[in-house]
Order: C-alpha cells, then structure tokens, then sequence
C-alpha cells in the first residue's frame, strides 16, 4: 500500500474509534445542560417532564437544525413563541450541544 493510502487509512481507524466516545461525551453534555437549564420544567425527555411544551424526541422529526437553533437565540430574546425568555446567555459551544443533540441529522 502506498505509504500516503496508510496515513488516510489510519486517519479513518482512528476517527471511526474515537468518534463515538465524541458522540457520547456531547449527549452526556447536553442532557446536563437540558437539566441544568430547566429544559424539562416544560417539554419531556425519554418520557420525563413537563407537558406545557413538546418532546425533544417528537422535535427530531420536524425540525431543522436551524429552526432548533431560532428557538434558542434569536434577536427577540425569546423562546417558544414569546411564552418564554430565550437562553441567549448560554455559549455558541452549549447552544451547539443542545442543537446537535436535538437534532442529530444534518
Ligand atoms: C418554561 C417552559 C419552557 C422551558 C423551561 C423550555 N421551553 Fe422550550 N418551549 C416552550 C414552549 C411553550 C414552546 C413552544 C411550543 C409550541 O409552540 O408548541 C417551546 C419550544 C421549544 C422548541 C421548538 C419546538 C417546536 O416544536 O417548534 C425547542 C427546540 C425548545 N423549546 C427547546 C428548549 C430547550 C433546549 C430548553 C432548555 C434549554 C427549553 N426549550 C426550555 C417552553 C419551555
């Protein structure tokens, strides 16, 4: 094998051997910033919360990653149709964690 074929060939091993322990550090994160943030006061995750607002599972089939990301910064502030103050305060990192998680497909 051509010694530039084994360096990317190595670069793939390694990547498909660390990247779920990446996937997995980045749920653990987010379901940390869903309780911290107090994400189940009002919408349910793996069945448990609050029902004012929907599941985070039922939001996978109908939004994009983009709309996940309006709810949660937009120039108004606010969350969840003006029912709710935005989370503007947390990084563009958390705001990333929250919007991979919710939304995995690209
Ligand atoms: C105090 C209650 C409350 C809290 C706390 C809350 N939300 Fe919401 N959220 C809502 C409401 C109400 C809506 C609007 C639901 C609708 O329009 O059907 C909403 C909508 C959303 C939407 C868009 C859903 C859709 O179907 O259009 C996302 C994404 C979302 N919330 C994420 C979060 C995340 C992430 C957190 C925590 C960081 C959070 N919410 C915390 C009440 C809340």
């Amino acid at each position: 094998m051509p010694p530039k074929l084994l360096v990317i060939a190595i670069a793939i091993i390694l990547y498909a051997i660390t990247f779920p322990f990446a996937y997995a550090d980045s749920e653990t994160e987010a379901r940390k910033l869903i309780n911290s943030q107090g994400c189940k006061a009002c919408h349910t995750l793996d069945g448990n919360g609050g029902v004012i607002a929907g599941s985070f599972e039922a939001m996978r089939d109908k939004l994009t990653r983009a709309q996940v990301r309006s709810q949660l910064v937009n120039p108004e502030r606010k969350h969840g149709n003006d029912k709710i103050p935005d989370f503007s305060h947390l990084s563009e990192n958390e705001i990333d964690v929250l919007v991979n998680f919710i939304q995995p497909k690209p």
